[in-house]
């Protein structure tokens, strides 16, 4: 026997290329993936649902009743159950058409359903266009904890369409500037700057696609160095790490995704303040904009000692601790292991 060896290696190459499409062309892409395409839509959409399934030619749709509370393993398991009904194969491409819980949930369920389908994304919230349908993360929430179900299953298309957000309600304009705002604050720029003067308002919604493009840019290129959020991938994480803590210990819904990201980047600014040097002008025009934007300011009551054991089941939580996202400045995130407990508790303090 010459040259023994101990091991024998599979190197994985299959690249997935994701295509985040800015213009109208989105149909003509979706159709150009496969032959067959079936849809799951969001059933709160109302029209959107066949004027989609018309643009990408099929009548093969699930109309869901879903929110963050129905972001379970059991709605994946309804999925799946119209997936046998159907008869889905291997190549026929399934279609998320909703917000960022219906893309994540929908996304999961093609990832794991045959051991993986085909999936394009047509985020209609804005939330979901700037960020959830983005980067291939897809899931669901336990009891215990946010997205802790989950894969990496990168949509074959993401379709950016300005249309679905003239029927989006105020609140959930809201919900996607605290996204915005978290992407303007890790990289900075004229995003950043812009947030002084945004108006929330639906009626003119392609006055917002700068701002959507710039938003999902951010994303890309992140996403582009690491993929799998080993490195800087976890930036997009900031305000996530108290923001998830909060929606699961208050009930997923109370505070929608947004309103939580949002209060956790107040904590997570003051942090950074006390830890990294952070300028306090940066949290003050934070907290200008969440109050003009009607975002919650004010940190709920809640008993720390739960809140600090709900962190430490965080996704970013390592056996060797929780890595936080803090800011240097503005467009300069950093990842800080291991924060005491008793200065996180009185920023909390100082907030509520
Ligand atoms: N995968 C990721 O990388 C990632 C990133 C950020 C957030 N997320 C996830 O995204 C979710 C939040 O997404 P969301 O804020 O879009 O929530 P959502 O999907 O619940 O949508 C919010 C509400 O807006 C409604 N809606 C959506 N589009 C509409 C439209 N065009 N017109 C009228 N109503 C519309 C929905 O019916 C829903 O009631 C969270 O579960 C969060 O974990 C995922």
């Amino acid at each position: 026997m010459d040259n023994p060896s101990s091991t024998l290696e599979i190197v994985h190459t299959k690249t997935v290329v994701s295509s985040i499409v800015l213009d109208a062309s989105w149909p003509e892409k979706i159709l150009a993936l496969a032959s067959r395409r079936v849809v799951v839509v969001d059933a709160a959409l109302g029209q959107w649902a066949s004027w989609v399934a018309d643009r990408i030619k099929t009548d093969t749709v699930l109309s869901l009743s879903i929110s963050e509370k129905g972001k379970s393993l059991a709605t994946v398991q309804k999925v799946y159950e119209w997936f046998g009904r159907t008869g889905v194969m291997r190549d026929t491409l399934v279609v998320g058409v909703g917000g960022g819980v219906l893309t994540d949930l929908v996304g999961y369920a093609a990832a794991t359903y045959l051991r993986g389908l085909p999936f394009a994304a047509v985020p209609t919230s804005l939330l979901a266009q700037v960020d959830a349908a983005i980067g291939g993360k897809v899931g669901v929430n336990t009891p215990w904890g946010k997205n802790l179900v989950g894969a990496f299953h990168p949509a074959r298309v993401v379709a950016l369409e300005p249309e679905f957000l003239t029927t989006l309600p105020l609140r959930e304009w809201r919900a996607g500037l605290g996204e915005v705002m978290k992407s303007a604050l890790i990289h900075g720029g004229w995003l950043y700057d812009a947030l002084d003067t945004i108006e929330l308002t639906g009626e003119n919604a392609a006055l917002w696609t700068p701002l959507v493009k710039e938003t999902a840019k951010i994303k890309v290129e992140l996403v582009n160095q690491d993929l799998y959020e080993d490195g800087p991938r976890m930036f997009l994480n900031f305000g996530h790490t108290i923001g998830h803590a909060l929606e699961t210990l208050l009930g997923y819904g109370v505070l929608s995704h947004g309103e939580a990201v949002g209060l956790g980047a107040l904590v997570e600014l003051a942090l950074s303040e006390r830890l990294r040097g952070l300028d306090v002008q940066v949290r003050i025009r934070v907290y200008r904009w969440m109050r003009a934007w009607g975002l919650p300011t004010t940190f709920p009551r809640l008993d720390f000692s739960r809140l600090w054991q709900q962190l430490q089941g965080d996704k970013k939580a390592r056996s060797t601790g929780l890595v936080w996202v803090l800011l240097e400045d503005v467009g300069q995130p950093v990842l800080v292991p291991n924060i005491p407990e008793d200065l996180v508790r009185s920023v909390i303090k100082d907030l509520s």
